[in-house]
């Protein structure tokens, strides 16, 4: 394929594209090596900038949180490898901002000179930058299947508590097939998809459990068990 070949953005739904590449962690094999967890992968305009200064060092920080939620963290940008370990090398030895100091980054960094990946997954977005990957945020889920995608532009940092809130509400949709009202946060009630019948529809609004709270046939929540 030629370097200026339209290669199609990857969509909710899609087969996360394949690749291996080296990050500061090692060789990786993506998303292979992942299958079984979920992944954020995520892409970082520069390294030694201040944003991503500030969004990897939050990530870092909250990478605990994420594991306890059986999801990795993947990292990209389109600067090397000697410039990824240079730059996380000065964040743990320099860097000390809102109360986060040496900070060790231990999830991988992929190098992507070639931007070859940042191509596959539409994270060159030439509009904003053809030089610079934009703000990409890819779920992955334990399948190795694209479930929500999040682009942000090159000025702006990543909401992280948002990014998590994303996170625990795919993976409850998934365990107890409900489905998260707007501003959804862990612990509020969810949302009871719509049954096909009227009759169903009837029931559910006669709800004999006490449980559920029902605004119209069609619109019906319910609070999950307490560890949600
Ligand atoms: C930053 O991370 O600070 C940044 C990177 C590229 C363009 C603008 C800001």
């Amino acid at each position: 394929m030629e370097q200026n070949d339209i290669i199609p953005m990857p969509r909710i739904g899609d087969r996360a594209p394949e690749f291996r590449a080296i990050t500061t962690q090692g060789e990786i094999n993506f998303p292979v090596d992942y299958k079984g967890q979920w992944v954020i992968l995520f892409s970082h305009p520069a390294d030694f900038t201040p944003v991503c200064t500030s969004e990897f060092m939050t990530f870092a920080k909250m990478e605990p949180e994420f594991k306890a939620l059986n999801c990795r963290l993947v990292g990209l940008s389109v600067d090397g490898l000697y410039s990824h370990i240079a730059w996380l090398r000065t964040i743990k030895e320099k860097i000390e901002y809102k109360g986060m100091k040496n900070i060790e980054v231990t999830f991988p960094l992929i190098e992507d000179i070639t931007m070859q990946v940042a191509r596959a997954y539409g994270m060159i977005q030439p509009g904003e930058s053809s030089t610079k990957a934009v703000r990409a945020v890819f779920f992955i889920d334990p399948k190795g299947i694209i479930r929500a995608i999040i682009y942000y532009p090159l000025s702006m940092g990543r909401n992280f508590d948002e990014l998590k809130r994303a996170l625990i509400a795919m993976q409850a949709a998934d365990t107890y097939s409900i489905a998260t009202p707007a501003d959804w946060r862990p612990g509020d009630d969810v949302i009871v998809p719509t049954a096909g019948s009227c009759g169903v529809a009837k029931e559910r609004m006669e709800d004999k459990t006490g449980e559920m709270t029902c605004y119209d046939w069609f619109f019906c929540t319910k609070p999950l068990p307490l560890e949600n």
